[in-house]
C-alpha cells in the first residue's frame, strides 16, 4: 500500500486525479469504479479541467459506481446518478451509455445486484476503483458488520452513515435507509484502488483502516491485503498516521 499525506484538499484532489488521469492515458478504454461523496469532488474538478484543457479524453472509458440509494430515481438531486452527471459525466466526453449506477429502483434484490456483477464482469472488470471512506470505515456502503459481504448487494444504512448523509437531504427522514452497494468482493478484484479521504473526521478511522487489524468491523482495512492501493489523505485526514 502507497500512502500519500498531501498539504492541502486541493493537492489531495490533483494527486488522485492524475492517479485517474494516468490510467485512462495509459489505455483510453479503460474501466473506472467512481465514487460519490464530498471528497472526491475536487478531483472530478481536476478531470474536467484536464478534458477541457484537451489533456484527456473519457470517449473510450467504461465506468461503474459503487452504490446508489434503495427509493431514488436518477433524477432526484440526492441520487448517486444526478451526483456523477452533475459533477463529471456532462462535463467530459464520456459515452452515457456507458456509464453504470447501480439501480436505485426495483424490488428484486437479487437480480438487480447479479445484474451488475455480470456487467462488470462483461466489461472486462475494474482497472481502477476509486474509493471514499465512511466515518466509520465504510467502503461503498459495506457498512461495519460480522463479515465481508462478497457481491454487491441491498444493504441497510447504519444510523450513523444517515446521520453523516443528512447533511445533503432537508432531513433525516428523508435519507433513504436502504442502498445497493458493490460488495467487498466487487471491490477488491479492481486491479488497482485509490482511496480518497479528506478531513480532521476521517484521521482516527483512516489510521484503523490502513494500520490496524484487518476486520470487518472496519470494512476499508481489508484493502490492507489488496496488492496495489494508493491512499491518497489531505494533512487533516492524515495527521494521526504514523508513516
Ligand atoms: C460514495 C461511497 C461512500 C463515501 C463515503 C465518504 O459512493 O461509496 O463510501 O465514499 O461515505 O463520503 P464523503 O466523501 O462524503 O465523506
Amino acid at each position: 500500500m502507497r500512502v500519500i499525506v498531501t498539504k492541502s484538499y486541493d493537492e489531495m484532489s490533483r494527486v488522485a486525479a492524475d492517479e485517474l488521469a494516468a490510467c485512462v492515458r495509459d489505455n483510453p478504454a479503460c474501466v473506472l469504479g467512481l465514487a460519490t461523496g464530498t471528497t472526491p469532488i475536487g478531483l472530478y474538478a481536476d478531470l474536467v479541467s484536464d478534458f477541457e484543457a484537451g489533456r484527456l479524453s473519457f470517449a473510450g472509458v467504461t465506468s461503474f459506481n459503487l452504490d446508489e440509494y434503495v427509493g431514488l430515481e436518477g433524477t432526484h438531486p440526492q441520487s448517486y446518478r444526478y451526483f456523477m452527471n452533475k459533477n463529471l459525466f456532462d462535463h467530459v466526453d464520456i459515452d452515457i451509455a456507458h456509464t453504470h449506477v447501480p439501480s436505485g429502483l426495483g424490488d428484486d434484490d437479487g437480480k438487480v445486484s447479479s445484474e451488475y456483477e455480470l456487467a462488470i464482469r462483461q466489461a472486462g472488470g475494474v482497472d481502477l476503483q476509486l474509493l471514499g471512506i465512511g466515518p466509520n470505515g465504510h467502503i461503498g456502503f459495506n457498512e461495519p458488520t460480522d463479515h465481508f459481504p462478497v457481491a454487491t448487494h441491498r444493504v441497510e444504512l447504519t444510523e450513523s452513515t444517515r446521520v453523516a448523509n443528512s447533511r445533503l437531504f432537508d432531513s433525516l427522514d428523508e435519507v433513504p435507509r436502504y442502498a445497493r452497494t458493490m460488495g467487498i468482493g466487487t471491490i477488491m478484484r479492481a486491479r488497482k484502488i485509490v482511496l480518497v479521504a479528506s478531513g480532521e473526521n476521517k484521521a482516527q478511522i483512516l489510521r484503523d483502516a490502513i494500520e490496524g487489524p484487518v476486520t470487518p468491523m472496519v470494512p476499508a482495512s481489508i484493502l490492507q491485503f489488496h496488492p496495489n492501493v494508493v491512499v491518497v489523505a489531505d494533512d487533516k485526514a492524515g495527521a494521526l498516521l504514523s508513516r
